[in-house]
């Protein structure tokens, strides 16, 4: 049966939001997801509970915490946590990272933490989590510019 110029717009615009409808949900399960994982926080010295669930480009979730150490300079951040497991599990692509804390007011990524995402994602989508409201979304590059990554390692031929 032809459809009508009016209905493939429909179909269309109907399709588009369906696509936005599900971004969207994700971006609500991966926040939720970095919520929960700040129960598992090891954080006996500065009792900062920090989560981080990163959306890799075959669709799977990662989680990590943050993992203090008595000797304060070895502790690990949340994101560090969460890249080195999804390497470890062989995946390299990422799409989203949610970084929540249990305070009321999100925490940005440290500078240690931005440079290591840069190295797998560039302009990775980052949500800074609150345990109120609504996550606010920023791109990695605008939180590290002109950054320092792989490209600069390559030899010119
Ligand atoms: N922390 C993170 O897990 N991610 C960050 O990007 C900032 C800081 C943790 C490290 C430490 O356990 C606590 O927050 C206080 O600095």
């Amino acid at each position: 049966m032809a459809r009508t110029k009016a209905t493939r717009a429909t179909t269309k615009s109907s399709s588009e939001t369906a696509a936005e409808i599900a971004a969207e949900i994700s971006e609500k399960v991966l926040a939720a997801s970095a919520r929960a994982v700040c129960a598992q926080a090891y954080s006996p010295y500065s009792h900062v509970r920090v989560g981080a669930a990163l959306l890799a480009a075959d669709g799977r979730v990662f989680t990590g915490c943050n993992v203090e150490n008595a000797s304060f300079g070895l502790t690990t951040c949340a994101e560090r946590t969460v890249v080195c497991k999804a390497v470890s599990e062989g995946a390299r692509e990422f799409v989203t990272i949610a970084i929540a804390t249990a305070g009321a007011r999100a925490l940005p990524p440290c500078g240690a933490c931005r440079q290591v995402l840069h190295e797998f994602a560039p302009k990775l989508r980052v949500l800074l989590v609150g345990a109120r409201g609504k996550p606010r979304a920023v791109r990695l590059d605008q939180l590290l510019p002109s950054a320092f990554g792989p490209d600069h390692l390559r030899r010119k031929r």
